[in-house]
C-alpha cells in the first residue's frame, strides 16, 4: 500500500422530495410564526417525503443513482456502501443493503452508521480509511434521513427544524494530493438524553404506552443543545485548521451541518472567515440530519475547483461532533446539477 494514498470525493448525487413544508404551513399546525422560525433558525421551508410507502432507502437510492449517472461509474464497480442515517427503513436489514439491491451493486458490502447529524462526516472518514488501506477503489458514502418519520408535528419546538433528503458522494483513491487530508471526531454520551428518540429500541420496545407517551418521536432540549453545538462545531473547525496550518484566507468554503444559522455564523466567526465563504442552504431544506453536508456540496458543486480547501463541520445527537479538511479534487462546473431555488417569495 502506498502510504500517501488519499481518498478523494470524485462525484456528488442528491435527492430532494418535491413536497415543500413552509413556515406558513407550520403556522396552521402549531403555535408558531414565520418570523420566529426565520430569526431563530434561518429556515423558511423544508422538503417532506409524503408518500408513506417511501422511506430513507428510496431517497438514498435516488441519490446513489444520480451519483452513478454523473460519474459514469457502473454499480458493479462499487466496493462498499456506507449509509449514515438515524431513520433507517427498519432496524434490520441495514438500509445500505436495500440501496445495494436497488442500484445493483453486486460486488459491494456495506452497513449503516448511526451518528445523527455527524453521520455523514463519520461515514466519510470511515469510507476514506477503506480507500487508504488500499483494499477498496470505489466507496459510496450516503447521508439520508426521512426526519418527518420521527418528527412530532404537534411539538412546535422540534417540528419546525427538520426536513427529508439524501446526498451521496463517491470516494476513490487520489492520484495527487487531493482528498480527505485530516479529520477530528468525538463522541460524548454523557448528555445523550438532551437529543434522542427514547422509544422503539431494546430499552423501550414499542408498546401502547410508548406510543401514548410519544416516545417514537425525536425530542430535544434545544437551548442546552445549542450551547454545546456552538462550542463543539467551532472548536472542531478551528482545531482542524490549526492542526493543518490553515488560516481563514486559505479556506475556500466552510461546509457546515445545517442545524441553525446562528450556530453556523458563530463557527464562521471563530474561523475568521466571511459568510461569503460559508455554504448555507438551511433556508430551503431545514435540518436534514445526515444529508446536510452532501446537499451543500451538491448546491455549490459548480463553484468547486481542484485544490480548494474545504472545512466540513458538524454537531449532533449523542453527542457526536467533528470537522474534516478536504482538498477538493475536480472541476465541479462541468458536472453540477442546478441549485434548487426557493419556491416561495423571498423578502
Ligand atoms: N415558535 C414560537 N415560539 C417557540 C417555538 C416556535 N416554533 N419553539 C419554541 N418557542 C418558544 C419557547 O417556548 C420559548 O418560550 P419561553 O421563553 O416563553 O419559554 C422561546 O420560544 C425560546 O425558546 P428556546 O428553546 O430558548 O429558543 P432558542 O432560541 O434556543 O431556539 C432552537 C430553539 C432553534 C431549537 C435552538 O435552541 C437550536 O437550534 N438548538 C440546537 C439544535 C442543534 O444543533 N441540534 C443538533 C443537531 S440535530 C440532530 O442531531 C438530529
Amino acid at each position: 500500500m502506498n502510504s500517501k494514498t488519499r481518498a478523494a470525493i470524485t462525484g456528488i448525487g442528491r435527492f430532494l422530495p418535491e413536497d415543500r413544508l413552509t413556515n406558513e404551513d407550520l403556522e396552521q399546525m402549531v403555535d408558531t410564526n414565520d418570523e420566529w422560525i426565520r430569526s431563530r433558525t434561518g429556515i423558511r421551508e423544508r422538503r417532506i417525503l409524503r408518500d408513506p410507502k417511501k422511506a430513507t432507502s428510496y431517497m438514498a437510492t435516488r441519490a446513489a443513482e444520480q451519483l452513478l449517472e454523473k460519474t459514469g461509474v457502473a454499480a458493479e464497480e462499487i466496493d462498499a456502501i456506507i449509509l449514515a442515517t438515524v431513520t433507517p427503513d427498519m432496524f434490520f436489514p441495514a438500509t445500505a443493503c436495500l440501496v445495494q439491491a436497488n442500484i445493483g451493486a453486486t460486488r459491494a458490502w456495506g452497513f449503516d452508521l448511526s451518528a445523527a447529524c455527524s453521520g455523514f462526516l463519520f461515514a466519510l472518514s470511515t469510507g476514506a480509511s477503506l480507500i487508504e488501506s488500499g483494499r477498496h477503489q470505489k466507496v459510496m458514502v450516503i447521508g439520508a434521513d426521512k426526519m418527518s418519520s420521527i418528527t412530532d408535528f404537534t411539538d412546535r419546538t422540534t417540528c419546525i427544524l427538520f426536513g427529508d433528503a439524501a446526498g451521496a458522494v463517491l470516494l476513490e483513491p487520489s492520484e495527487d494530493e487531493y482528498g480527505l487530508v485530516d479529520f477530528y471526531q468525538r463522541v460524548d454520551g454523557q448528555n445523550w438524553d438532551l437529543l434522542c428518540m427514547l422509544g422503539g429500541g431494546s430499552l423501550n420496545p414499542p408498546t401502547y404506552e410508548t406510543i401514548d407517551k410519544r416516545m417514537h418521536f425525536l425530542r430535544q432540549e434545544g437551548r442546552a443543545v445549542f450551547k454545546y453545538a456552538v462550542e463543539g462545531m467551532a472548536d472542531a473547525a478551528v482545531g482542524i485548521m490549526e492542526r493543518n496550518g490553515l488560516t481563514g484566507e486559505d479556506v475556500k468554503f466552510l461546509v457546515p451541518h445545517q442545524a441553525n444559522q446562528r450556530i453556523i455564523d458563530a463557527t464562521a466567526r471563530r474561523m475568521g472567515i466571511g459568510l461569503d465563504k460559508v455554504m448555507f442552504n438551511i433556508e430551503r431544506y431545514g435540518n436534514t440530519t445526515a444529508a446536510t453536508i452532501p446537499l451543500c456540496l451538491s448546491d455549490w458543486e459548480s463553484e468547486l475547483r481542484p485544490g480548494d480547501n474545504l472545512v466540513l463541520a458538524a454537531f449532533g445527537g449523542g453527542f457526536t461532533w467533528g470537522a474534516s479538511y478536504v482538498r477538493w479534487a475536480y472541476d465541479g462546473s462541468e458536472v453540477a446539477v442546478e441549485r434548487e431555488e426557493l419556491a416561495t417569495a423571498t423578502t
